[in-house]
C-alpha cells in the first residue's frame, strides 16, 4: 500500500490524542495525520475542504451524539472511513454505530494491532476505490447460495462481452465450487492455488501464464481443484489479484458466492457491479432481501448490486413485481427459463451465444451484456 492515508483525528483526551498519534506514526502504512480536534464540530471546515481526510478517527462518549457525528461525515464526505473509538463495549453500540456507517469500531484503550488492521482495511477500500476509478471494469456475479444461475450468467456474460471486442477475462472466486472449468470444458495446468502459493509476489506476466484460454476469446482464471482452498484466499491477495487483472483486461467478469465475509466485501470493494441472481421463490426471495439489506449497510447498495431474475416464468405465481415490493429495488433484468439450451450448452463446454445464438435465453443474456454496458459506460469495442 503505497499511498499515504490521510488521517483526521477526533478526541476529546489530551493524552489519548498524544498515545493514537503515536501509533499511527510507528503504523506499518505511511499514515498522514492531516488534523486532530477535540470535538467533530471543531473541524467540520476541515471535512469540508478540497481535500478531506481519507480516515476518521473518532471518540464516541454518547450514542446519539456518536451517529450523529458519524452521519455528519458520511455526509459531507461520503466515501471517508471511520473509525470509532470507546470506552463502551456493549453490542448494541458497536451495532449501532456500524449500522449508522461507521466502518470500524475500536475499544479503547487501543490495541495497537486491532488499529492496524483496520488502517489495512480502510487503504486496501482506497486502493481498490481507485482502482475502479481507473482501471478496467469488474462485474461480480454472486448469490450467497447455490443453484442461482451465477456461472451461467458468468460464463454467458464474459462470452457476450468477448465477442464485442476488447480483452475479457473471467474468474472462479466461488468457494463451493470451481464449476467454469466444466461449463467452458476446460483442462486447465494452473489454477487460482499458484496464485495462492505465490502470494504477494504474483506479477501480471505470472498473473497471464496461469490463465487459461477459451474458443470464445475469454482468458479464464480457473478454481482450485483442491474443495475448500478459494475459501482461503486473503482479502490482500484479492486486492492484488483484481489490482493485476484491471491492468490487463478491459472487463472482468467473477463468479463468486458464499457469506458476506471479508473475502466477498474485498471482491465487492474492487467490483464496479454486482449481478445478483436470483429465482422467483419464496426462500430465495427471503434471502436475498436479508443478503442485499446487509450489503446495502456495508455500501453496496441499488447503485451498484443489480439483481436479475434467473429462470423467469411469466406465468409464474410471483410476479416481479411482486419480488420488486419484497426487496425494495428494481429488476435489473430477467432470464427466461430455457433447460433445454442450458443444459446442453452446459454439456458440450459452450457459451450460449456460440450453441444456441438465437434462442431467447441468448437474445435475454445479450440484452443484459448490454445494459450492463450502458450502466458501466463501456462502448462498444
Ligand atoms: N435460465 C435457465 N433456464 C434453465 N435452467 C437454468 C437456467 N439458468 C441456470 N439453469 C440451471 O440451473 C442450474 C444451476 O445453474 P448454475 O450452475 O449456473 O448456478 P450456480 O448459482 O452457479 O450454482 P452452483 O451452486 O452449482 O455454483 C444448472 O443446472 C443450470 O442448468
Ligand atoms: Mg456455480
Amino acid at each position: 500500500m503505497s499511498n499515504p492515508l490521510s488521517v483526521l483525528l477526533v478526541n476529546s483526551d489530551s493524552s489519548s490524542r498524544t498515545t493514537i498519534a503515536a501509533l499511527l506514526a510507528r503504523c506499518r502504512h505511511t499514515v498522514e495525520l492531516s488534523a486532530t480536534a477535540v470535538s467533530l464540530k471543531e473541524v467540520v471546515k476541515h471535512l469540508e475542504s478540497d481535500t478531506p481526510p481519507q480516515v476518521v478517527i473518532l471518540e464516541v462518549q454518547s450514542i446519539s451524539q456518536g451517529v450523529r457525528d458519524v452521519s455528519t461525515i458520511l455526509t459531507i464526505i461520503p466515501h471517508s472511513m471511520i473509525i470509532v473509538t470507546s470506552v463502551e463495549k456493549q453490542p448494541d453500540w458497536i451495532l449501532t454505530l456500524i449500522r449508522a456507517g461507521a466502518g470500524e469500531y475500536l475499544t479503547t484503550p487501543i490495541n495497537s494491532e486491532e488499529l492496524e488492521d483496520a488502517l489495512e482495511r480502510a487503504a486496501r477500500m482506497f486502493e481498490q476505490k481507485q482502482g475502479t476509478e481507473t482501471g478496467g471494469k469488474v462485474i461480480t456475479v454472486y448469490n450467497p447460495s447455490g443453484g442461482m444461475g451465477t456461472t451461467t450468467i458468468s460464463v454467458n456474460l464474459a462470452a457476450t462481452l468477448a465477442a464485442k471486442g476488447g480483452t475479457t477475462s473471467l474468474v472462479d472466486l466461488n468457494p463451493f465450487s470451481s464449476d467454469l472449468v466444466a461449463f467452458l470444458d476446460l483442462n486447465p495446468a494452473y489454477t487460482l492455488s499458484s496464485i495462492q502459493e505465490t502470494g504477494e509476489r504474483v506479477d501480471t506476466s505470472f498473473l497471464m501464464s496461469v490463465m487459461t484460454p477459451h474458443s470464445s476469446g475469454v482468458k479464464v482464471l480457473c478454481g482450485p481443484e483442491e474443495i475448500g482452498l478459494t475459501a482461503e484466499i486473503t482479502p490482500n491477495q484479492i486486492l492484488n489479484l483484481l489490482t493485476l487483472i484491471r491492468s490487463q483486461f478491459s472487463v472482468t467478469i467473477i463468479d463468486a458466492g458464499g457469506s458476506l465475509s471479508d473475502r466477498n466485501l474485498e471482491i465487492f470493494n474492487g467490483s464496479n457491479l454486482i449481478i445478483y441472481p436470483l429465482l422467483l421463490t419464496l426462500p430465495a426471495l427471503n434471502n436475498a432481501r436479508r443478503y442485499l439489506k446487509t450489503m446495502n449497510q456495508h455500501g453496496f447498495g441499488p447503485n451498484r448490486v443489480k439483481v436479475v431474475v434467473n429462470r423467469f416464468l411469466p406465468k409464474d405465481d410471483i410476479r416481479i413485481a411482486d419480488a420488486e415490493k419484497i426487496l425494495g429495488v428494481k429488476i435489473f433484468h430477467t432470464i427466461p427459463n430455457s433447460y433445454v439450451e442450458i443444459k446442453e450448452s452446459i454439456y458440450k463446454g459452450t457459451p450460449l451465444a456460440i450453441g444456441y445464438p438465437r434462442s431467447p435465453v441468448t437474445k435475454a443474456l445479450t440484452e443484459l451484456t448490454g445494459h450492463i454496458m450502458t450502466e458501466l459506460d463501456i462502448g462498444s469495442r
